[in-house]
Protein backbone atom coordinates (compact mmCIF):
# COMPACT_ATOMS: atom_id res chain seq x y z
CA UNK A 1 0.00 0.00 0.00
CA UNK A 2 1.01 3.66 -0.27
CA UNK A 3 2.90 5.01 2.02
CA UNK A 4 0.59 7.47 4.21
CA UNK A 5 4.08 9.15 5.56
CA UNK A 6 5.23 9.78 2.15
CA UNK A 7 5.46 13.20 2.40
CA UNK A 8 8.25 12.65 5.22
CA UNK A 9 9.62 9.73 3.92
CA UNK A 10 10.22 11.03 0.44
CA UNK A 11 11.40 14.50 -1.49
CA UNK A 12 9.29 16.13 -4.41
CA UNK A 13 11.66 15.43 -7.15
CA UNK A 14 9.58 16.74 -10.26
CA UNK A 15 6.73 18.29 -11.19
CA UNK A 16 3.72 17.17 -13.20
CA UNK A 17 1.09 19.22 -15.20
CA UNK A 18 1.02 20.74 -11.93
CA UNK A 19 1.42 18.47 -9.11
CA UNK A 20 4.18 17.39 -7.21
CA UNK A 21 6.27 14.19 -8.14
CA UNK A 22 7.21 12.11 -5.18
CA UNK A 23 10.89 10.45 -5.67
CA UNK A 24 12.72 8.08 -6.06
CA UNK A 25 12.10 8.18 -9.78
CA UNK A 26 14.30 5.95 -12.20
CA UNK A 27 11.72 5.59 -15.48
CA UNK A 28 10.89 3.19 -16.54
CA UNK A 29 10.82 0.74 -13.84
CA UNK A 30 10.35 3.53 -11.04
CA UNK A 31 7.84 6.24 -11.28
CA UNK A 32 7.08 7.57 -8.10
CA UNK A 33 4.04 8.87 -6.56
CA UNK A 34 2.14 12.09 -8.13
CA UNK A 35 0.27 14.09 -6.33
CA UNK A 36 0.26 15.26 -2.72
CA UNK A 37 -3.02 16.15 -1.61
CA UNK A 38 -4.60 13.47 -4.31
CA UNK A 39 -1.85 11.08 -4.38
CA UNK A 40 -1.44 8.17 -6.12
CA UNK A 41 1.55 5.03 -6.39
CA UNK A 42 2.27 4.96 -9.79
CA UNK A 43 4.89 1.79 -8.42
CA UNK A 44 1.55 0.35 -6.88
CA UNK A 45 -1.11 1.01 -9.57
CA UNK A 46 -2.19 -1.50 -11.56
CA UNK A 47 -4.51 0.07 -13.63
CA UNK A 48 -7.45 -1.20 -12.49
CA UNK A 49 -9.25 2.09 -13.16
CA UNK A 50 -11.82 1.81 -10.46
CA UNK A 51 -10.74 5.81 -9.51
CA UNK A 52 -11.19 6.96 -12.70
CA UNK A 53 -14.80 5.66 -12.88
CA UNK A 54 -15.65 5.95 -9.68
CA UNK A 55 -14.50 10.02 -8.61
CA UNK A 56 -17.38 12.49 -8.56
CA UNK A 57 -15.77 15.20 -10.01
CA UNK A 58 -13.10 13.39 -12.59
CA UNK A 59 -9.57 13.72 -10.71
CA UNK A 60 -8.03 11.35 -13.00
CA UNK A 61 -6.75 11.09 -16.34
CA UNK A 62 -4.84 8.21 -17.75
CA UNK A 63 -1.09 8.54 -18.50
CA UNK A 64 1.23 6.47 -20.28
CA UNK A 65 4.00 4.42 -18.57
CA UNK A 66 5.64 2.17 -21.47
CA UNK A 67 8.00 -0.45 -19.74
CA UNK A 68 6.44 -0.22 -16.40
CA UNK A 69 6.11 -3.60 -14.19
CA UNK A 70 2.75 -3.15 -13.57
CA UNK A 71 1.00 -0.99 -16.10
CA UNK A 72 1.56 0.54 -19.30
CA UNK A 73 -0.96 3.00 -18.15
CA UNK A 74 -1.25 4.93 -14.46
CA UNK A 75 -4.45 6.83 -12.76
CA UNK A 76 -2.51 10.78 -13.06
CA UNK A 77 -4.09 12.81 -9.84
CA UNK A 78 -4.36 15.53 -13.18
CA UNK A 79 -7.15 17.51 -11.15
CA UNK A 80 -6.18 16.68 -7.18
CA UNK A 81 -7.77 20.72 -6.78
CA UNK A 82 -11.09 19.01 -7.36
CA UNK A 83 -11.07 16.56 -5.13
CA UNK A 84 -14.15 17.16 -2.57
CA UNK A 85 -12.66 14.26 -0.13
CA UNK A 86 -14.81 11.64 -0.73
CA UNK A 87 -12.61 8.68 -0.41
CA UNK A 88 -14.24 6.56 -2.79
CA UNK A 89 -10.72 6.29 -4.44
CA UNK A 90 -9.21 5.41 -1.65
CA UNK A 91 -12.03 2.32 -1.17
CA UNK A 92 -11.63 1.22 -4.03
CA UNK A 93 -8.52 0.62 -5.48
CA UNK A 94 -7.51 -3.08 -5.61
CA UNK A 95 -3.56 -2.21 -4.81
CA UNK A 96 -4.03 0.26 -2.17
CA UNK A 97 -2.37 3.10 -4.66
CA UNK A 98 -3.92 5.89 -3.61
CA UNK A 99 -3.94 8.59 -0.32
CA UNK A 100 -5.88 11.53 -0.03
CA UNK A 101 -5.03 13.80 2.86
CA UNK A 102 -8.64 14.56 3.56
CA UNK A 103 -6.79 16.15 6.79
FE1 LIG B 1 -12.22 11.86 -6.33
FE2 LIG B 1 -13.28 11.39 -3.94
FE3 LIG B 1 -10.87 10.41 -4.56
FE4 LIG B 1 -11.16 13.01 -4.16
S1 LIG B 1 -11.44 11.39 -2.62
S2 LIG B 1 -10.05 12.05 -5.83
S3 LIG B 1 -13.23 13.37 -4.97
S4 LIG B 1 -12.84 9.86 -5.51
FE1 LIG C 1 -4.54 2.42 -10.37
FE2 LIG C 1 -5.89 1.84 -8.21
FE3 LIG C 1 -6.83 3.61 -9.89
S1 LIG C 1 -4.81 0.40 -9.49
S2 LIG C 1 -6.09 2.93 -11.85
S3 LIG C 1 -4.95 3.78 -8.72
S4 LIG C 1 -8.02 2.10 -8.79
ZN1 LIG D 1 1.23 13.20 -12.65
Amino acid sequence: AIDPEFEQNREIVDEHEGHDVWGPVEEPDELGIHGTHVAVDFDLCIADGACLEDCPVDVFEWVDSPDHPESEIKADPAEEAQCIDCMLCVDVCPVDAIDVDAG
